[in-house]
């Protein structure tokens, strides 16, 4: 048997060597390839650094054009991913959709290339997936919520295409330029749950698109991206509750009732800020004036991350923030999510590729605590 010590959700647990990102808690930093992510979503946009995720540098000029050239030509999808969105129930949920949508695209891919893990290939399917992560994140939704297809247009740049299909129009600037930085902010994150899980499929030797539809069922789930959609739940509660007045005794009897407040906390953080939050919270005044509420939400969010910090010595993760961006942004509810993902198929492209590069086969040990030493009857008990 095994004498390592347990940790529970691997907590602490040292699970791979990478050289993508790290999150450096002592200096309050998220390292992406040697940079400062906040420092590349200041000054970069998210193509940009999408390429520096990928491929591990900063493109020259030349190459970033050539970049999203290659992301506007590969951002169609196939013409059948349409008529399987028109076909789910729309009772789907959204990221469902989208993980359905990258599953299904894996039977569109040439097949030895699709079984190929070389850096090469999984580059080239991997910045296809890339590319037509926007149209699938928001067509299948479209298709649910029995809204026209917005096709990808090739003429706009990634994240203005992205807004594009969102809206049925083209973004104004400041929209685009926070979309964009929020994007920039969720690319990567080291070994969150949904990384991990990438990266335990493809030690597998599965492909690429394996290990995507992985990461998408992971990153679902509310303790991990699926806070970005409970966080303005939460917000807009309190709002229908009573507003600003009643946001503090809305807490307070959450916490009382032992509740978990979504947006708030973080395995790595848990007790210190996290980086793209204090940088992102920065937005929400600035897009406040865009929606009739908009004082009132900030007002409550304000209230809401006093009384976490004073009962719970709690700070926000960048969940929290974005909720509400994402909300002054006018971006359904049901889209947060998903659209958290589509950032995030840089980062773990990088990941998979990593893993694929330099693998171990991830199969950890455990501790048992079920039954031993029993015995079957000698003969079948039910029919068969
Ligand atoms: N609300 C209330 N209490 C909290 C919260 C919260 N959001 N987060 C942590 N705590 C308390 C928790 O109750 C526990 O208290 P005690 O020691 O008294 O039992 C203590 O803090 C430690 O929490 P834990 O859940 O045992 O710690 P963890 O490392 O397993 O949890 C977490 C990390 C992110 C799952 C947790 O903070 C959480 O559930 N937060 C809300 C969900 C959320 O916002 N998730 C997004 C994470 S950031 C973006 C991403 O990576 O996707």
């Amino acid at each position: 048997m095994t004498s390592q010590p347990y940790s529970p959700g691997l907590n602490g647990v040292i699970a791979a060597e990478i050289s993508v990102s790290l999150l450096d808690t002592d200096l309050e930093m998220i390292i992406v390839r040697g940079y400062d992510l906040i420092e590349l979503a200041q000054n970069l946009n998210y193509t940009d650094v999408a390429y520096l995720v990928i491929y591990g540098v900063l493109p020259t000029e030349a190459q970033g054009r050539e970049f999203c050239q290659s992301l506007a030509e590969q951002s169609e999808i196939p013409e059948e991913l349409y008529q399987l969105f028109e076909m789910m129930p729309k009772s789907t949920v959204a990221m469902d959709a989208l993980r359905t949508g990258i599953s299904f695209l894996a039977g569109f891919e040439d097949p030895e290339l699709l079984n190929d893990n070389s850096r090469e290939a999984n580059l080239k399917k991997g910045v296809k997936l890339l590319a037509q992560v926007p149209s699938l994140t928001v067509n299948s939704y479209r298709a649910l919520n029995n809204m026209p297809f917005v096709r990808p247009d090739p003429s706009l740049g990634y994240m203005e295409n992205f807004m594009y299909m969102l809206r049925g129009e083209k973004p104004d600037a400041v929209s685009l330029d926070a979309f964009d930085r929020i994007h920039t902010c969720y690319i990567e994150h080291e070994m969150p749950n949904s990384t991990f899980v990438a990266r335990a499929i493809a030690s597998t030797l599965a492909d690429m698109y394996g290990a995507m539809v992985g990461s998408v069922a992971s990153l679902k789930g509310p303790l991990h991206g699926g806070a970005n959609e409970a966080a303005i739940e939460f917000i807009l509660a309190i709002e229908k509750e009573g507003g600003p007045p009643r946001a503090e005794a809305f807490v307070m009897e959450k916490l009382a009732a032992n509740a978990t407040i979504m947006g708030f906390g973080h395995r790595v953080y848990m007790k210190k800020y996290d980086p793209r939050a204090k940088f992102l919270m920065e937005y929400i005044p600035k897009l406040a004036s865009r929606i009739d509420n908009g004082e009132e939400l900030m007002s409550i969010y304000n209230t809401v991350e006093q009384v976490m910090f004073r009962e719970k010595a709690l700070y926000p993760n960048t969940d929290f923030p974005i909720g509400l961006l994402y909300y002054e942004l006018g971006i359904p509810v049901p889209l947060y999510t998903p659209i958290f993902l589509a950032s995030r198929v840089a980062g773990n492209i990088a990941h998979v590729v990593e893993q694929h590069e330099n693998n171990s086969l991830f199969r950890p040990r455990v501790i048992y605590n079920g039954a031993r030493n029993l015995h079957p009857p000698s003969s079948p008990i039910s029919p068969g």
